[in-house]
């Protein structure tokens, strides 16, 4: 990580061109809202289900399209908030009618290089978070990963994430892509766990409400020191016998039981089983 700023409110202010919001689901209606919360100028949401734009638009008082040739021609930063196939689809329809903006994607596993052959001035702008609609996001504690094709344009979007939240880092492509792998492990791979937990339990009718405090624990100590310290259970501790009964206990469901031997091989490698 290069930089973190933890506040920025209280830099120059900068002068700030209109922003048009691409796209319309989790990500651009939680940064459109704040945008504009915090007071930055949302002039225009262009998304391509013409409903759902006008949605959003209604909320930001803000102008909205369906259309990316009715982009608004004097954007000064285009916020492309779509699936990561479409990302370089929907640039290609923007920059002929906004060449002079800056377009940034809020993808964590999209190169910023995607969006060269479109705009000149191109960044990328990823909120490390877990977006959902029923969830009001706690923006001090979203880490902003920034990046830009010019030092200037960086400053930019360092200063847009300082004005909506509290963590901001310059991540390149390379950082940013083994981030997000990072964050699958951290995230999605331990929400996975969690399922199967909560799976096995059921089938002998015990609450998973049981592992909550386990759990909590999990992550306190997690956030303490280096996971890896922090590492208790058979695999670490080189208990074959147990390894080897909880591979039999889970017979029955054979992916979990893979899992359970993959996990238990990278824990400790030196396990004869
Ligand atoms: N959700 C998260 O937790 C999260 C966190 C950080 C970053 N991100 C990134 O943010 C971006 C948006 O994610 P999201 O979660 O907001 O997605 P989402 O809720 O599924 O919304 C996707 C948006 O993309 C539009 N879209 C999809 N395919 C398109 C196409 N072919 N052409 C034009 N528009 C298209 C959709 O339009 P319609 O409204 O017409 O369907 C919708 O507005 C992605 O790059 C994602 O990786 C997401």
């Amino acid at each position: 990580m290069k930089h973190c700023f933890l506040n920025r409110n209280n830099q120059q202010p900068t002068t700030i061109r209109k922003i048009v919001v691409i796209g319309s689901g989790r990500v651009a209606w939680h940064l459109g809202k704040r945008l504009k919360a915090r007071g930055l100028p949302v002039a225009q949401v262009v998304s391509r289900t013409a409903e759902h734009a006008r949605a959003l638009a209604g909320v930001l008082g803000a102008r909205w399209t369906d259309d990316a040739s009715e982009v608004l021609p004097d954007a000064g930063w285009l916020l492309i908030a779509v699936r990561d196939d479409a990302i370089a689809e929907v640039a290609a329809a923007l920059a002929p009618h906004a060449p002079g903006a800056l377009a940034t994607h809020t993808s964590g596993a999209t190169p910023g290089m995607v969006l060269q052959p479109f705009f000149k001035r191109h960044g990328v702008f990823y909120p490390l978070q877990s977006f959902s609609l029923e969830h009001s996001p706690v923006w001090s504690k979203i880490p902003f990963c920034v990046d830009a094709s010019s030092d200037e344009d960086a400053l930019f979007l360092e200063k847009m994430a300082g004005r909506i939240g509290k963590l901001v880092y310059r991540v390149d492509d390379a950082q940013r892509s083994i981030l997000h792998v990072a964050a699958v492990f951290a995230n999605n791979f331990a929400n996975h766990c969690f399922a199967v937990a909560d799976k096995l339990l059921a089938e002998k009718d015990l609450p998973f409400e049981m592992l909550h405090p386990l759990m909590e624990e999990t992550l306190a100590k997690a956030l303490l020191d280096a996971p890896a310290r922090m590492q208790t259970g058979p695999a670490l501790r080189g208990d074959a016998a147990t390894v080897k009964r909880h591979l039999e206990l889970l017979k029955n469901h054979p992916g979990w039981r893979e899992l359970y031997a993959k996990m238990t091989r990278s824990i400790n490698p030196d396990l004869p089983f």
